[in-house]
């Protein structure tokens, strides 16, 4: 019998690429962008949701009513929502503060049981504190199911049979370098299987948050939903990435509105972190020549948080975002679409 979920390989997309021009401390420099925003729910977790629910169905049918609970920082809740209600099964997202307003709205008319959390996990987040939620909801209700997008070998799975062979196509045979946001880790650890088993010399860089504990060993506070987490991540071994780049919620905000201010192109803030950590890098001793950040989502979803002056005050970064952005233009930083 075909299973239910078969559909679900055709839950995301080939998602398109392209260059972005870039001038900065002296120097022009052509990006490539990969645009996850393309996938049907505006993002890479449509990728991580699909092999999820793959490998659940799998292990014992998704059967219609099923229940599925996941903590989420949003993104998966929204991938999760859409191609569960497929199936005719019902999504509860544990979400926290963090989770932006206009996610919170989607899921909301998506119809998922959304479940807030508001305690702070003391390593600069939630993560913890949501596991703890969803945990209690599974030991309350046998019935349920959780695809633990943390520890679920189909997360880094179905990237390294996806996302990791599309990068190299589009990337093209001259693509040395690829910038990866980390958050459970499973995007990095997927590309990076699929790199490293086709060609050694691509750099595979981590992107993490300042104040994350994913490569970093100091907690702290982030403001910026989907990228870093409270603990290291299941997934990443050493030997998954060449380099890592923690950057702070002010430098990819501040990059966020430069590129919007000079190209109209609005990203997510974790897509502002990588194009930072590729920054940095170009304007380093060994610059890449071709490399490729990988964007996991688009602006949209934050108008009420990266782009809302309000909210930066509200937060209490207003004047470092301002401060970060003047640096980074007295720097010569300039976007053109290529
Ligand atoms: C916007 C965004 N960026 C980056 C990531 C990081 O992906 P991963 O959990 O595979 O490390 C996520 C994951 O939720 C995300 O939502």
């Amino acid at each position: 019998m075909l299973s239910r979920v078969a559909h679900l390989e055709s839950a995301f997309t080939d998602t398109p690429t392209a260059v972005l021009v870039t001038e900065y401390r002296g120097r022009e420099h052509h990006l490539r962008l990969k645009y996850e925003s393309f996938n049907p729910s505006g993002s890479i977790k449509d990728r991580t949701a699909a092999g999820l629910l793959m490998v659940m169905d799998r292990q014992a049918p998704l059967t219609p009513g099923t229940v599925v609970v996941e903590s989420t920082s949003g993104n998966l809740g929204l991938a999760l929502a859409r191609q569960l209600a497929e199936i005719d099964c019902r999504l509860i997202a544990v979400i926290d503060p963090k989770t932006p307003p206009a996610t919170r709205d989607s899921l909301a008319a998506a119809g998922v049981e959304v479940c807030h959390v508001d305690s702070p996990d003391g390593f600069g987040g939630y993560q913890l504190t949501r596991l703890e939620r969803v945990r209690a909801l599974c030991a309350g209700n046998p019935g349920y199911r959780w695809p633990n997008q943390y520890a679920s070998f189909a997360n880094p799975w179905i990237h390294q049979l996806t996302t990791g062979p599309e990068i190299v196509a589009q990337g093209g045979p001259d693509l040395d370098a690829v910038y990866v946001a980390v958050s459970t880790g499973g995007t990095l650890a997927g590309i990076s299987a699929h790199l490293r088993s086709v060609d050694q010399q691509i750099r595979v860089v981590a992107v993490d948050a300042e104040g994350s504990m994913v490569t970093g060993t100091a907690p702290g506070r982030r403001h910026l939903a989907g990228i870093g987490a409270s603990r290291p991540s299941a997934f990443l071994t050493p030997y998954a990435y060449d380099g890592a780049v923690r950057v702070g919620d002010a430098e990819s905000i501040a990059v966020c509105r430069i590129l919007r201010d000079d190209t109209g192109v609005a990203l997510g803030g974790s897509s502002g972190c990588v194009l930072r950590a590729c920054l940095t890098e170009l304007a380093g001793d060994q610059p890449p020549r071709s490399p490729l950040c990988l964007c996991p989502d688009g602006g949209d979803r934050y108008q009420a948080t990266v782009y809302d002056d309000a909210w930066l005050t509200t937060v209490g970064i207003a004047e470092e975002v301002r401060l970060a952005e003047t640096r980074l233009r007295n720097d010569g930083l300039r976007f053109q679409n290529g």
